[in-house]
C-alpha cells in the first residue's frame, strides 16, 4: 500500500531521473538537437516539480529526520546538506528564468544564465540522492527515534486546532532553512518549528 514512509524513496528516484534528463539534454544541445534538448529539459522541469511537490508532502507531515552517523561521516553529511540546501533554494529561480529565455527565443540570454543554472541543478539533484541514501539507508533512524523527533506516531500534542497558519515556514526556501536548523541541533524548540504539523484526521 502506498504509504508517507515511501516518498522519500521516490524523491531520490526524481532527483536521479532529473539528473538523468539534465545530462542528456545537454548532450543534445552539444550535438545541435535544439528539439530534443527542448523536450529533456522541459521533462527536467515537470520531474523536478514533482520532486518539490513530493518533498514538501512527506516534511509537512513527517517533520525532519534525524542523522544518526558520528564521527567524520557526520560532518562529511552535514557539510553535503548545507551545500545541497542553500544551492536548493536558487534552483525553482534559476530554472524559471532559464526556461522562460529559452521558451521566448531569448537564446544568448538562455545560453548565458544556463550555464550558472545547469552545474547547480545538476548538483542539487545529485546530492539529493547521496542525502537520502545517507539518511535513510545508510544511516537509518530507528522507529523509535522516528517517532520521537517527527510527529508520525507521537501525535498526542497538536489537535484539531492547529490551523495551516501555525504550519511554519511553508514558502520553500524558508522551510528549507528550519529543516536544516532542526536536523542538525537537538533543540527540541528548533525541532518543534519544523515538525509543529497536525497528522491530519
Ligand atoms: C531549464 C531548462 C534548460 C536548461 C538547464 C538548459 C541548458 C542549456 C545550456 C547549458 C546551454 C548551453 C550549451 C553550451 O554551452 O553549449 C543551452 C543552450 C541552448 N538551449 Fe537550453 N536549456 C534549457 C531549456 C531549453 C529550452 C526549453 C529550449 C527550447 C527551445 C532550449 C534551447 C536552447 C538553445 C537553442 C541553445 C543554444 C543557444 C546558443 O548556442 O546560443 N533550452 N541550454
Amino acid at each position: 500500500m502506498w504509504q508517507l514512509s515511501s516518498l522519500p524513496t521516490l524523491n531520490a528516484f526524481l532527483n536521479a531521473t532529473s539528473t538523468i534528463l539534465l545530462l542528456a539534454g545537454y548532450r543534445f544541445i552539444r550535438q545541435q538537437n535544439v528539439r530534443v534538448h527542448k523536450i529533456c529539459m522541459v521533462a527536467a522541469f515537470a520531474v523536478s516539480v514533482l520532486f518539490l511537490l513530493s518533498y514538501l508532502t512527506y516534511h509537512y507531515y513527517v517533520g525532519t529526520t534525524r542523522f544518526t552517523g558520528q564521527g567524520w561521516i557526520r560532518t562529511a553529511y552535514f557539510t553535503l546538506l548545507i551545500s545541497h540546501t542553500v544551492l536548493a533554494a536558487l534552483v525553482p529561480f534559476l530554472a524559471l528564468v532559464t526556461l522562460f529565455r529559452a521558451l521566448k527565443g531569448q537564446f544568448p540570454q538562455h545560453r548565458r544564465v544556463a550555464r550558472w543554472t545547469l552545474p547547480i541543478w545538476l548538483y542539487v539533484s545529485v546530492t539529493g540522492v547521496l542525502v537520502y541514501l545517507m539518511l535513510y539507508q545508510l544511516y537509518p533512524q530507528t522507529t523509535q527515534e522516528q517517532a520521537e523527533s517527527t510527529r508520525l506516531g507521537a501525535d498526542t500534542s497538536v489537535s484539531e486546532e492547529t490551523t495551516a497558519s501555525d504550519r511554519k515556514g511553508y514558502f520553500y526556501p524558508t522551510f528549507l532553512c528550519a529543516e536544516l536548523v532542526a536536523a542538525t541541533t537537538n533543540d527540541p524548540a528548533a525541532n518543534a518549528a519544523v515538525t509543529t504539523n497536525a497528522v491530519p484526521r
